[in-house]
């Protein structure tokens, strides 16, 4: 894809990975994109202004009180005068003064003060990548609009072993190549299909009574909508809840449990399953046909049988078995382990862990604390709103499936 015409401002900052970012003004220069950069006090450590300069075929700015660069063009200009930004290695520290909107240099003030769009390409140890405030400063970045390329995993300058390489400049590209072809980037479950479970379900005791539980839908309608945004035509399969229906999604009502099992059949194939529904696991056995009297005496007995596991089934189907089932736990206590034995249990590929003890307010409310337990690694993420959980799983199903194309 060509990159004529269009501008980069790329922000180098100080980790090892900075002398990838020479490669990437190559590549960039080759497919005709402009390159401007902005280096970090941080980054001179490893890269010098002159390689970059030579490279980009451009001033290199470094200082926030460069009155001669000011001069020629103001840091509010140089912000605005390009159409992405990319920061390239962002480091730890720098995720973390853009999480907070600091302003206390060239790199930071820039990309405090820009409208165009941002793009980071996260480098860092292994710890600090996992440690929970760059998480949480990732949320935020993401929450932002930020875009995200890598890091990926695997031997680091510094001994250890784990997620925090830089992307390699062609993956970089890649991700600036998407972006621009704004479909691409958009949209990367065109073409998949998607089924998706929500809200709670509701077991007749007789035609006026039901037994139910207080899931609201939200996390559910949220993910349906965030996959249907990015592309996947969805299905989105709901006991009854006060939602208003998500667009650009097929919505199908169900009541009960067994309801719930066979709109789920009925929307196979699916690429993709997400079980979010708070299936409930009994149903009262033989409901009466007609509303149950009161009567002198004692009060009716309930007798329960047991509801069939949606996610179980959709991850044990050995026909059509959706090539990526993602359950949820919502759990109490041993929040992690429970996950963990209840995704080997029920045989689905990723499970969202989720505290619902009562002081959480995750039932019913709008924020989510979430864990993404995938094979033995555990993503802890930090609190964030339902829509941004959902937005953030999809991009992770999405990201799924474009390394299972490659
Ligand atoms: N689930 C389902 N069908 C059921 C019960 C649960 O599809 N009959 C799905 C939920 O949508 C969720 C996952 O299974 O994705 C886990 O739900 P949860 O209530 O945490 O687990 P249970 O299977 O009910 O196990 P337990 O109550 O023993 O923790």
């Amino acid at each position: 894809m060509s990159l004529a015409g269009k501008r980069i401002l790329l922000i180098v900052g100080g980790g090892i990975a900075a002398y990838k970012c020479l490669e990437l003004i190559r590549r960039l220069r080759e497919r005709g994109a402009a390159v401007r950069c902005i280096l970090t006090k941080a980054g001179a450590e490893f890269v010098t202004p002159l390689s970059l300069s030579a490279l980009s075929e451009d001033k290199v700015y470094q200082d926030l009180f460069d009155l001669t660069a000011e001069a020629e063009m103001g840091h509010i200009q140089l912000s605005r005068d390009a159409d992405l930004l990319v920061v390239a290695p962002a480091t730890a520290d720098l995720m973390a003064r853009m999480a907070g909107g600091q302003a206390n240099d060239l790199a930071s003030t820039t990309l405090l003060a820009t409208d165009k769009p941002v793009m980071i390409a996260p480098a860092m140890n292994v710890r600090m990548w996992e440690h929970p405030a760059t998480q949480r400063n990732l949320g935020q970045l993401l929450a932002d609009g930020v875009l995200q390329v890598g890091p990926n995993e695997g031997n680091m300058a510094c001994n250890e072993f784990g997620f925090g390489r830089m992307a390699e400049p062609d993956e970089i590209l890649s991700a600036i190549e998407k972006h621009f072809d704004g479909h691409a980037a958009t949209r990367p479950l065109d073409g998949l299909t998607a089924l998706v479970t929500s809200g709670p379900t509701h077991e007749a005791i007789d035609p006026v009574r039901y037994i139910a539980n207080r899931s609201s839908g939200k996390q559910g309608h949220a993910i349906a909508a965030a996959l249907a945004d990015l592309g996947a035509e969805t299905v989105l399969v709901s006991g009854p809840s006060s939602e208003p229906d998500p667009t650009g999604v097929r919505l199908v009502r169900v009541e009960s449990a067994r309801d719930m099992l066979a709109a789920c059949r009925a929307a196979l194939p699916a690429d993709i399953a997400v079980c979010a529904a708070a299936v409930a696991d009994w149903r009262v056995d033989g409901a009466a046909g007609q509303k149950i009297k009161k009567r002198n005496g004692a009060p009716p007995a309930l007798s329960f049988a047991e509801n069939p596991d949606i996610l179980k089934t959709m991850s044990r189907l050995r026909k059509d078995r959706p090539k990526l089932v993602v359950g949820f736990a919502a759990e109490t206590e041993d929040l992690i382990e429970n996950a963990r034995a209840k995704r080997d249990r029920k045989g689905c590929d990723w499970i969202v862990a989720n505290d619902v003890s009562p002081d959480t307010g995750t039932f019913g409310g709008d924020n989510n604390r979430v864990h993404l337990v995938t094979g033995d690694t555990v993503e802890d993420w930090p609190k964030m709103s339902k829509n941004e959980v959902a937005d953030r799983l999809a991009n992770r199903i999405a990201g799924h499936f474009a390394d299972a194309a490659e």
